[in-house]
This record gives C-alpha cells, sequence and structure tokens, in this order.
C-alpha cells in the first residue's frame, strides 16, 4: 500500500512560559489524511488544534514527534519543492495579502517564490486561480482594502491554491465571515476539493460546517486527540464523553444526545491534570474502577471505525 499523503506521529509541540513552566499545547498527537482525504480537527479554544494545523502545514517545528508528507519528513527545513505541497489558509485574510499590493500580486508571489514559469505564465496561472476562486480577474488590480471579506478570503484561497497543492491546512476560514458569506465560502471549497482533488486539513469550532465539509472528524482535548473517526460514527454516535458533551453543546447537532453539556472550564495546557486530561470535568469517571482515569493517560483504541481514548470504552461495564 502506498504512504498516506499525511502522516503525523506522536506529534508534541511545547512552548516554554513565564516562571520555568510549559505550555502543553500538542501532545502525541497521530493522525493521517489520504490523497483527497478531509479531515476536520475541532474542540474547544485553547486544545491545540491551530498548533497542530501550523506544524502539519510545516510552520511550526514539533517539540518531538513528526509530520510525513507522501513518507518524507516534512517541516519548516523541507526543501522548497516538498513545501510547496501543503498549504495554509488562515482565518484572517490580511495575514497572507500585503496591503501594500495589488492582491493579483498577493496570488502571483507564491509562483515567484518557488521558480515556476515565466511572468507572463506566473500572471496567467494566478488569474485562473482566482477565477477558479470566482472572482473577477478584473479584481486582481484592487488592493486588500478595496476588497469584502468574502472576497480577500477568496484571494487568500487562490493564493494557496496557485501552487498546486496537494493538502491545504484551513485554520477556522470562515469564521471571520457573515454567515451568508460563510456558506459561499464552504461551497467554494468543496467545489476546489472535487475539482482539482486536494486534501484538507479543515480546523474550525463550527461542528456544523466540519459536518458538511469532513468526511473523518478528530476531536481535541487539551493538546490530545481524544475521539477520531468518520464523519457518520463521529457525529451520531459519539463515544468518548468529551465529543458526546461537545455535541451536546450545539442544539441543532445534540438533539438526541442525552448528557449534560460541559460543566467547568478546560483545565490550563500549563498544568495538565494528570491520567486523562477530561477526568475532572467527566460524569463517569466514577465507573471506571480504581481511580485508573486519574492516574492512567488513555490511549487511542480502535472501536468500530473510530480511534477513542477513554477508559470508559476500554473496560466495558458488563463483564463477559
Ligand atoms: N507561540 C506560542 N507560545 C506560547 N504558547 C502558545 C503559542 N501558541 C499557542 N500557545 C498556547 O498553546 C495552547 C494551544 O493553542 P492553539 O492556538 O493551538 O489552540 P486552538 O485550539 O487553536 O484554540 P482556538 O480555538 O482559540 O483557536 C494555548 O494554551 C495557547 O495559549
Ligand atoms: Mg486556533
Amino acid at each position: 500500500m502506498s504512504a498516506p499523503l499525511l502522516s503525523v506521529s506522536e506529534l508534541t509541540v511545547r512552548f516554554p512560559a513565564r516562571g520555568g513552566r510549559t505550555v502543553h499545547a500538542v501532545e502525541s498527537v497521530s493522525l493521517t489524511i489520504a490523497q483527497g482525504g478531509t479531515l476536520g480537527l475541532v474542540g474547544e479554544s485553547g486544545s491545540g488544534k491551530s498548533t497542530t494545523a501550523r506544524a502539519i502545514a510545516g510552520l511550526q517545528a514539533p517539540t518531538a514527534g513528526e509530520v510525513r508528507v507522501d513518507g518524507e519528513p516534512f517541516g519548516p527545513r523541507s526543501a522548497p519543492a516538498l513545501r510547496r505541497r501543503v498549504q495554509m489558509v488562515f482565518q484572517d485574510p490580511y495575514s497572507s495579502l500585503d496591503p501594500r499590493r495589488p492582491v493579483g500580486w498577493s496570488v502571483e508571489e507564491p509562483l515567484m517564490l518557488h521558480g515556476v514559469g515565466t511572468a507572463a505564465v506566473r500572471r496567467a496561472r494566478a488569474l485562473a486561480a482566482l477565477d477558479a476562486c470566482g472572482l473577477d480577474p478584473r479584481l486582481s488590480l484592487r488592493y486588500p482594502h478595496e476588497l469584502s471579506g468574502g472576497q480577500r478570503q477568496r484571494v487568500a484561497i487562490a493564493r494557496a491554491l496557485v501552487v498546486e497543492p496537494e493538502l491545504v491546512v484551513l485554520d477556522e476560514p470562515t469564521s471571520a465571515l457573515d454567515v451568508s458569506v460563510r456558506a459561499q465560502v464552504i461551497e467554494l471549497l468543496g467545489d476546489l476539493r472535487r475539482r482539482f482533488s486536494i486534501a484538507y486539513l479543515f480546523v474550525s469550532h463550527d461542528l456544523a460546517v466540519v459536518r458538511r465539509v469532513c468526511e473523518q472528524v478528530a476531536v481535541m482535548y487539551l493538546g490530545r486527540i481524544v475521539e477520531h473517526g468518520p464523519r457518520e460514527q463521529l457525529f451520531k454516535a459519539p463515544q468518548h464523553p468529551y465529543t458526546r458533551a461537545l455535541l451536546a453543546s450545539v442544539p441543532t447537532l445534540g438533539r438526541e444526545l442525552a448528557p449534560p453539556p460541559l460543566s467547568g472550564d478546560p483545565a490550563s495546557p500549563l498544568a495538565p491534570p494528570p491520567g486523562c486530561a477530561f477526568h475532572p470535568r467527566c460524569p463517569h469517571r466514577h465507573e471506571v474502577a480504581d481511580e485508573r482515569c486519574s492516574l492512567e493517560v488513555p490511549f487511542l483504541r480502535e472501536h468500530g471505525t473510530s480511534r477513542v481514548a477513554c477508559h470508559l470504552q476500554a473496560t466495558p461495564l458488563t463483564p463477559r
């Protein structure tokens, strides 16, 4: 079997903090994305989604573990030809567009950086990318501040696409947009993926959007993946207590789910609780023997078509 397009193993990212402390932003994250696949990454604020996304896009060096693209080690120091294959789109398009340049230039720039084609070829490719993103080529002469938020995000997507990446990492790509524009950009992302067979890592707070866009979904809690599985399985029959609580907190998604919404704040990544990081908030921790939840980190185990990191799932309630 050929290697998956993206393979992340035991990815760990820690940041130094004041007083000699450490932020445990990402801990032992392992996942894969197939060619043309779509993985959604969800979880509360501060759970490590953006840090994971940045490490996968080669913008953040891991503290430990590794990212591979098509089997090759991938990171900030990888060769440009490999880096080209993974592009990133941010929540705020201003972060990737130069305010002093017409947007057409910003779309051409990655081609210049990668030494692709002649000026005429680059220009033609930039215009084609803008067109694929539903923008009139005449807009290429405008400056970012002259465009609407939706148009700016389309330009940022064109800039990512122009180098023909195989994986695009999108970090909350629609969160800053008005609701009406959001739906159009989501539709555009779906079209582009089908048209160019691009794989997506899609980070979002919006579970309804993830459900529309992604075939696979991974749920993060305090730096770790707690559940990862096919969309239908995860939304219809979530297994980790945190996933259930997260879905139940969205009225339109969680109607049929019984557990109470999440109480208490997530713990700090400066001091993750021992054992399962979710245990202080978990309604089921007393159902597992020997205080295991507060002592032992649960690892992801296969559970049907999903992977789940929960001692409750590992210990059947009724002994067989
Ligand atoms: N460069 C950095 N230096 C120090 N701490 C950082 C840095 N980047 C992220 N962190 C910390 O790492 C943790 C995870 O942050 P991250 O941005 O990955 O979370 P997130 O899931 O994307 O959150 P949000 O949903 O709010 O975007 C947070 O506690 C954050 O404060
Ligand atoms: Mg984030």
